[in-house]
């Protein structure tokens, strides 16, 4: 383990067995439909890569891009939309990819955003959930970890855009960030 982190919170192999069991739920809930699933980046870009692989059926992709944390590891509230989707989703049976819900509040905004745009239904997955931290009350279908009040890293998720690419997901040591 790098000397950065005090703990491996999930290793490879447990996340990739959380992965397989989300993209299974999700099959079997979607099958016969359409499905479009929309990652919310950066952070979900991994989680995404690997769970559309463990789901069984023909699906589509689109991606949206807010702005989050900064430098800080605290949820400013203000969420602005840095890359837009490229396609409309009246219609379609939408499902948002997250890495991780926190306070709630970038989930809360992006579900009232896409529900104006009048898809056919609306869910979340995220792999990752901070249920303690909630500021706004979202409704969560499907669910992997979840971990207590701590920053973490890796598997997607960043500390000032680093340690993305790391193939777990650990606790990050305060005093890289105090
Ligand atoms: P929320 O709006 O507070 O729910 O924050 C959601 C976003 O904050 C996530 O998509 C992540 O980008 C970021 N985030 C929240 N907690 C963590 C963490 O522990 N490590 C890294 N990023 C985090
Ligand atoms: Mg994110």
């Amino acid at each position: 383990m790098r000397n950065d982190l005090t703990e491996i919170l999930y290793t490879e192999q447990q996340i990739a067995e959380m992965v397989a069991k989300l993209g299974e739920q999700i099959t079997r809930d979607y099958k016969g439909k359409d499905l479009l699933v929309i990652a919310v980046l950066k952070g979900s870009n991994i989680f995404l890569a690997d769970l559309i692989r463990k789901i069984d059926m023909p699906i589509e992709i689109d991606f949206i891009a807010v702005s989050s944390y900064g430098k800080s590891t605290k949820s400013s509230g203000v969420v602005k939309i840095i890359k837009d989707l490229d396609y409309s989703i009246e219609g379609k049976n939408v499902l948002i990819i997250e890495d991780i819900i926190d306070s709630g509040l970038t989930l809360h905004y992006l579900m009232d955003n896409f529900m104006t745009r009048n898809p056919e239904s609306l869910e979340v997955c995220t792999l990752l959930d901070k249920p303690e931290k909630r500021v706004v009350d979202t409704k969560v279908k499907y669910s992997g970890f979840n971990i207590p009040d701590v920053f973490i890293v890796g598997y997607g998720l960043d500390y000032a855009e680093k340690y993305r690419n790391l193939p777990y997901v650990g606790v990050l040591d305060p005093k890289v960030y105090s």
